[in-house]
């Protein structure tokens, strides 16, 4: 898998992260089995977040791997965490990363991020937008948490996700280290064009989350893998509909996220580095309909527009 650069931290990232988000949900042992079949397929890149409670499954799955000699070291794996939302308050950063790292039975993640750009109110056990109240993050406060994770050695690296432009240039503004990524929903149905090259222009690489369109979960409507288009040039290339899918945001130049607990789809997945979509096929996927699959994350608009949630972001 190749890597990508990722400018502010000086470090590399594989390309391919594998997701542990939680649905649907399954029990800790049938978690830990599948994150050694995709060790064992060849993923290094693991993803995860406090909310999903997911961490203390990768974090036995690591430690199982290397007891059994499927990694040498730690430092063969990527390992990414997220700041909660309930947890985007400046005193609160550290212990919760702390948390997050006991969770993961590690002593460092490679790049922590802040999950939202607002802070939940109330604490709730699970997701959060369902049951807690927004506030706006403040984000300078925030984000020297972050940068003191980095010093400390918490973090080599550090980033954000779900930022529009405009909350990037605030950002921007105040870093003393600025943010390595923002990781975003995107696949062929939900582009970001014009934030990606925002991102671009300011050296903050791209990584996109639910690159399939997140089907089945409950977010998802399979509305990437149930295009037509994507379909008939699947078929046209000898590839699958998914491969189609992640081979368009790798030849954006964003690295991604993607989920499979099937062996089969892990390596198929992997498999979309020895060939390549035309000037033609990329035309044509740029003009597909857009469709935003997270309808509760529905802060940016198609061109990167805020849509202002209740709480006053
Ligand atoms: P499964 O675990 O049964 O493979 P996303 O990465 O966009 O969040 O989507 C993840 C979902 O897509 C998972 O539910 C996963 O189901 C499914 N999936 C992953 N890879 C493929 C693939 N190559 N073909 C079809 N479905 C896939």
């Amino acid at each position: 898998v190749p890597e990508v650069t990722l400018i502010s931290c000086d470090m590399t990232m594989p390309v391919i992260g594998m997701g542990t988000s939680p649905y649907p949900k399954v029990d800790p042992e049938t978690a830990i089995t599948a994150i050694l079949e995709a060790i064992r397929a060849g993923y290094r890149h693991f993803d995860t977040a406090f909310v999903y409670g997911s961490e203390r499954d990768l974090g036995g799955a690591i430690a199982e791997a290397l007891r059994l000699g499927l990694v040498k070291s730690r430092s063969e794996l990527f390992i990414t965490t997220k700041l909660s939302a309930s947890f985007a308050e400046r005193d609160l950063v550290v212990p919760a990363i702390n948390m997050s790292l006991r969770n993961l039975q590690l002593e460092y993640v490679d790049m922590y991020i802040i999950h939202w750009p607002f802070k939940l109110g109330k604490v709730v056990s699970s997701m959060p937008v369902e049951k807690g109240v927004l506030l706006p993050l403040d984000i300078k406060s925030v984000w020297e948490g972050m940068e003191e994770c980095k010093r400390l050695g918490l973090a080599r690296g550090i980033g954000v996700s779900n930022f529009t432009s405009e909350m990037l240039e605030d950002l921007l503004s105040i870093a003393k280290i600025p943010p390595a990524l923002n990781q975003l929903e995107m696949n062929p149905l939900w582009q970001l064009k014009e934030l990606r090259e925002f991102c671009k222009a300011k050296g903050i690489h791209v990584t996109a989350y639910s690159p399939l369109g997140s089907t089945p979960s409950r977010f998802g409507d399979n509305k990437v893998l149930g295009s037509k288009v994507l379909q008939d040039m699947a078929k046209a290339k000898g590839k699958t509909t998914a491969q189609i899918a992640l081979r368009w945001v790798y030849q954006q130049g964003v690295s991604l996220v993607t989920k499979s607990s099937n062996k089969e789809r892990m390596n198929q997945n992997l498999d979309i580095f020895s060939w390549s979509l035309t000037e033609e096929e990329l035309d044509k996927i740029s003009r597909l309909p857009q469709h935003k699959t997270i309808s509760f994350a529905s802060i940016m608009g198609p061109h990167d527009v805020v849509l202002r949630i209740d709480a006053g972001l």
